[in-house]
């Protein structure tokens, strides 16, 4: 008999570790099987059940998980972001969309092997759309789910694509078979705004300014923004991407009515950033000196996005705006991080 189990790939990422974490807090005896290229480290290595140090396009690898378990839900996490993928569009590529696909094909191998469906939940981002300029950019404010999909970079398409692969693995997997495929995939995506951690820090996003600022500021070092003080995206705390996910996955299926959801927290720009940051760190030293090629890509991003549908289906609420974001998680928790 397999073991009911959940998966989480890229678990070593900075969604997984507060979702591995979280998980196991609210559900002491789940079976969590943690995948990564990279070693799981030590303290999240003990809340999981096995941890594989594996790659998402080793499709040996994965039949041996399908043997082994049975997945009631996959957070696929896993992916290269988009300054990383646009040095390494063919790598960025295999692993946002192959990945996924081979990640897809196990969860739809598994519902017809068990007749049970077999919840995929997938983090999409604001890099699925794409404004042509900053004067749209503004205009547009808060963007829906159906505007501005075109995407600029490789990894915004590789998201959008993946989008759709779901809704395929969801809704049409292997239509002309003559009798219908038992189980199935239930997709489920969110895509986020730039996330904040006090605990992690991003590697090659865009959107790493926010991060990177609070980071630095943090460790007493000089940061070098390569945006300018003016660019503006929709942003969120890591606790609250991670609540997002799980309501998401704990939502009723007959509540939903789209398988892609915008979520955000707050909407603000770079000096935004850097003031509230200096209230706290006072000798915070920040130097707006913008590269013109990323702040393109931030360009192409909506400013905010309208998340309105999460809302009224699922129940999505954040709890930390600006200023609670900032007061009361993440100022207070860098401080203890770098105090060690
Ligand atoms: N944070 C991501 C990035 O900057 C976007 O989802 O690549």
């Amino acid at each position: 008999m397999s073991t009911k189990a959940v998966l989480i790939s890229g678990a070593n990422g900075e969604i997984g570790h507060g979702l591995i974490t979280r998980l196991k807090e609210r559900q002491p005896d789940i079976i969590i099987i943690a995948l990564d290229v990279h070693p799981i480290e030590k303290e999240l290595k003990r809340l999981c059940h096995e941890t594989i140090v594996g790659d998402i396009l080793d499709t040996v690898m994965i039949d041996r998980l399908a043997a082994f378990y049975d997945f009631s839900t996959i957070y696929h996490l896993a992916a290269i972001l988009s300054t990383k993928a646009e040095r390494e569009p063919v790598l960025g590529h295999r692993v946002n969309v192959d990945g996924t696909l081979n990640l897809l094909e196990l969860a739809a191998r598994q519902a017809r092997a068990t007749g049970e469906q077999v919840k995929f939940l997938f983090p999409s981002s604001i890099a699925v759309y794409g404004l042509p300029d900053v004067a749209t950019k503004l205009k547009a404010g808060k963007v829906k789910e159906s505007d501005w999909l075109q995407p600029r970079t490789m990894y915004g398409v590789n998201k959008r694509y993946c989008e759709e692969l779901g809704r395929y693995y969801d809704h049409y997997y292997r239509q002309i078979d003559p009798q219908p495929t038992a189980g199935g995939v239930d997709f489920r995506a969110i895509r986020f705004p730039g996330l904040i951690s006090a605990h992690t820090l991003p590697t090659s996003g865009t959107s790493d300014y926010g991060p990177e600022m609070l980071h630095y500021a943090a460790r007493g070092e000089v940061y070098d923004c390569f945006v300018p003080e003016g660019a503006t995206l929709p942003f969120m705390t890591m606790t609250d991407a991670i609540e997002a996910l799980l309501s998401l996955e704990a939502a009723d299926a007959n509540k939903l009515s789209q398988l892609v959801y915008n979520i955000r927290a707050f909407s603000v720009s770079a000096k935004d950033f850097y003031d509230t940051i200096k209230k706290a760190f006072p000798l915070a030293k920040v130097n707006f000196a913008p590269d013109a090629l990323r702040q393109k890509i931030v360009d192409s991003w909506p400013a905010d996005v309208d998340d309105s549908l999460a809302t009224a289906e699922w129940g999505w609420q954040p709890k930390y705006d600006f200023r609670r974001a900032f007061e009361e998680y993440l100022i207070p928790a860098v401080k203890s991080r770098y105090a060690k």
